[in-house]
């Protein structure tokens, strides 16, 4: 049998069980998230647990001694349980799809991670079911492709959203999901608030609490709406609002632009909540730092210019993007995102970023 070290957890693979290592960094985000939330006595439901590496890893490293793993495959389950024990924990293992499990269970849980195959939409609602008032909910996806535009029809069909396929597609298919999320909750009279939400590698991840009320299930969804794009010059606009349209005509170039949406418009993180994240940060993982401190620093505003597209509009050689940063900063705030190594997010207008990185072409 397979074995792994991550983290404070000794992990067992079984045969036909899914298990895998290049997540250890989201596993390690996760951990983070919940010691800076301070829910060492909150109740965990690990809904899609496989080996049991997430639920064990937040027993012993933030200190949720409560919980519910759950797992529809039976050899997870057996796998799960022996890693449990394995690792001293007394965390309860149930061999049950999370449909199952919510439409019978009248217990409520403060943390629910949902971190299936694919896509997490057949799995949300039952996820809320299980929330309690002012829950954390972690949601991982993985159909990116879909949630990117290069499948649109399965976007349109499964979240209810056109995607935009472009620089954008990351940070739009985050919001895409955040939308649908937020479209759920609100079913259950839940709003929510998003405290991190990343796209990284082949996934999306979204953690974010719920907010109970009915007016906050209704401004959650009033902070969606629709986004545009030029394919020309690379403006974009946003609106939010389902039932207004943002103008079709670009403002900057005058051609006709793209919608896409509805998704989320508000914002993606808690700031003090990374910050004490990365101050929670010790030793090793250098890619967990590197990624938060991304996250840490970018502008909480929808959407960023991509410099590379700037100068192809131009029609002007390359540029490096701290020379635009440094052009924009006099009278703009400006900063590098996650969402695109080439990209920068600020509060100038789209005809100030072209006017800044013509001046960097220049220098
Ligand atoms: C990507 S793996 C989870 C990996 C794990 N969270 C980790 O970090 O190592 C997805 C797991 O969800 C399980 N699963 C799929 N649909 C499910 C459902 N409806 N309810 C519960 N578990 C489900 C699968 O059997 C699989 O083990
Ligand atoms: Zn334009």
């Amino acid at each position: 049998m397979e074995q792994a070290t991550e983290g404070a957890a000794r992990i067992r693979i079984s045969e036909g069980v899914f298990y895998n290592p290049k997540m250890r960094k989201l596993r390690s985000i996760s951990v983070l998230f919940l010691r800076a939330l301070g829910m060492r006595d909150a109740r965990l439901l690990d809904a899609t647990a496989a080996t049991g590496a997430r639920g064990i890893r937040y027993a012993l490293e933030a200190g949720i001694r409560d919980g519910v793993l759950l797992d529809i495959n039976p050899a997870a389950c057996r796998n799960a349980k022996a890693n449990v024990r394995l690792n001293g924990l007394r965390l309860r293992v149930l061999g049950k799809s999370l449909q199952e499990f919510a439409g019978a269970s009248k217990e409520a849980f403060d943390v629910v991670d949902l971190d299936p195959f694919g896509t997490p939409v057949p799995l949300v609602h039952d996820a809320l079911k299980v929330c309690k008032r002012h829950a954390v909910l972690m949601v991982t996806a993985t159909d990116t492709a879909t949630l990117c535009g290069a499948e649109a029809a399965a976007c349109l069909r499964n979240y209810g959203s056109v995607p935009i396929h472009n620089e954008l597609c990351h940070e739009a298919g985050v919001r895409i999901l955040l939308y649908f999320v937020a479209r759920e909750a609100a079913q259950f009279g839940f709003g929510i608030e998003p405290l991190l939400s990343i796209a990284d590698m082949h996934y999306m991840r979204l953690f974010l609490r719920l907010e109970q009320g009915a007016e906050k299930a209704h401004e959650s969804v009033r902070r969606s709406g629709f986004g545009a794009y030029c394919s020309n010059c690379h403006n974009f606009a946003y609106e939010a609002g389902i039932e207004r349209r943002v103008d079709a005509k670009c403002g900057y170039c005058g051609k006709r632009m793209q919608f896409f949406g509805p998704l989320w418009l508000g914002g993606l993180h808690d700031k003090r909540l990374l910050g004490r994240m990365l101050r929670l940060r010790d030793g090793g993982d250098g890619d967990v730092r590197e990624l938060l401190e991304r996250v840490h620093g970018e502008l909480d505003t929808p959407f960023f210019y991509s410099v590379p597209k700037a100068t192809s509009y131009l029609g002007v050689g390359s540029v490096s993007q701290a020379r635009v940063l440094a052009a924009l900063s006099s009278g703009h705030r400006a900063t590098r995102t996650h969402f695109d190594d080439d990209g920068i997010k600020t509060d100038a207008g789209t005809g100030a970023v072209i006017e800044a990185v013509r001046r960097a072409s220049e220098e």
